[in-house]
């Protein structure tokens, strides 16, 4: 039987194609044609002034945190659900993350909680669009403009997610993208930053280059990073940023065939979408609000060619970060009852329905 796969990359003739032009043209380091091509059209779907390629989404929160001058004494909000990358960077900065809940049925960061969060010491907000299902961005906006905070959105599941006809990463002062190999399109290992300050995407450019100024050799006038994107890493954005209509309709479709498929079990809860919103839908994901082993199911599914995955611990819970989290029980309610299930472009309509008939036959059983 074949695998019905969670997150699995969709490569094929045409990344190959670009590759090969790497190895032709003997352009596979840092230095070469695709990392300025990538940036600009990535640019230009986003909808942004500036974008600049980075290592990976970390090395994007990193970077925008570091260039905001965010360190010692300054607290970020964040939320407890998310990757842990989310708060590792703020750590990186020596800054103090301050780890709030999500609401219950967006699973993303409540705007009641961040106000609730925000001390004289608060300096940004960091919300995250949660397995690609956009934030409140007006919500978290006004907080923003009312205690003057920077805002850094996490869009590293979120690419193709739109706020009120707006791409997510673009509402905040800067947007952080990941494409790892189970992005919505990857480069192998990747990121983005992107912003409409030119100014500051200007000095970050430079401080993802070692700080280096070209005009006289290897002089760096202060400390920089090396988080360049190679040019193999961009061949590859390249050829699959080609195909994201192609990509987000899958993924879109897919979580409506589960909708549909699950419709009649009223104890399966979806992601709730804010007003005005259109979810990328990276991944689809459940909460099963019945007395379920989540391990177990995931298990017999398993058994029968499903691949799903658990929803991420929430970062209350790492013992390096209880110090910075309030009470967090909606993150734990999610956590406890959810699941993530096949989403990879690979997968195709049938196989998707097939998977959801499968879940639903075990969750009534
Ligand atoms: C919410 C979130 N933040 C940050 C990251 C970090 O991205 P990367 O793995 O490219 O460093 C990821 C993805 O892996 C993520 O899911």
């Amino acid at each position: 039987m074949r695998k019905v796969e969670l997150d699995a990359p969709n490569l094929g003739e045409h990344e190959k194609q670009y590759l090969n032009k790497c190895i032709d043209l003997s352009f596979v380091s840092t230095v070469g044609p695709f990392v300025p091509e990538f940036e600009e059209k990535f640019a230009k779907y986003i909808g942004v002034r500036k974008a600049i390629s980075v290592q990976s989404g970390t090395a994007a929160l990193h970077i925008a945190l570091y260039e905001l001058g965010i360190g010692k004494g300054d607290e970020v909000i964040v939320p407890a659900l998310t990757f842990i990358a989310t708060i590792n960077p703020i750590l990186y900065v020596e800054a103090k993350p301050v780890i709030v809940d999500v609401d219950l049925e967006t699973w993303n960061i409540d705007p009641e909680e961040i106000k609730k969060a925000v001390t004289k010491n608060t300096k940004a907000i960091i919300p995250v669009h949660l397995y690609g299902n956009p934030c409140n961005m007006d919500a978290i906006m006004k907080i923003a403009e009312e205690y003057n905070l920077y805002v850094i959105e996490d869009a590293t599941e979120s690419l193709g997610a739109t706020y009120k006809g707006k791409q997510t990463g673009t509402f905040g002062d800067f947007g952080c993208f990941s494409f790892n190999g189970n992005k919505l399109i990857t480069t192998g290992g990747g990121g983005m930053v992107v912003t409409g300050d030119e100014k500051r995407a200007e000095h970050i450019k430079f401080l993802v280059n070692q700080a280096r100024d070209d005009s006289k050799g290897y002089y760096h006038p202060e400390m920089g990073f090396n988080y360049r994107m190679t040019n193999i890493e961009a061949a590859l954005g390249l050829a699959q940023l080609k195909r994201i209509d192609e990509f987000l309709n899958k993924k879109r479709k897919f979580r409506q065939i589960y909708q549909e498929v699950l419709i009649d079990l009223p104890y399966v809860k979806f992601q709730k979408e804010c007003n005005g919103t259109e979810g990328s839908w990276w991944l689809t994901c459940i909460k099963i609000e019945k007395d379920v082993n989540i391990d177990s199911l995931m298990e017999k599914l398993k058994e029968k060619g499903i691949q799903t995955r658990r929803i991420f611990v929430p970062a209350c819970e790492m013992p390096y970060l209880k110090k910075y989290s309030t009470e967090c029980p909606n993150a734990y309610k999610i956590y406890q009852k959810g699941i993530c299930l096949p989403s990879s472009t690979l997968n195709t309509a049938d196989s998707v329905k097939g998977a959801g008939l499968i879940i639903k036959e075990l969750l009534n059983g």
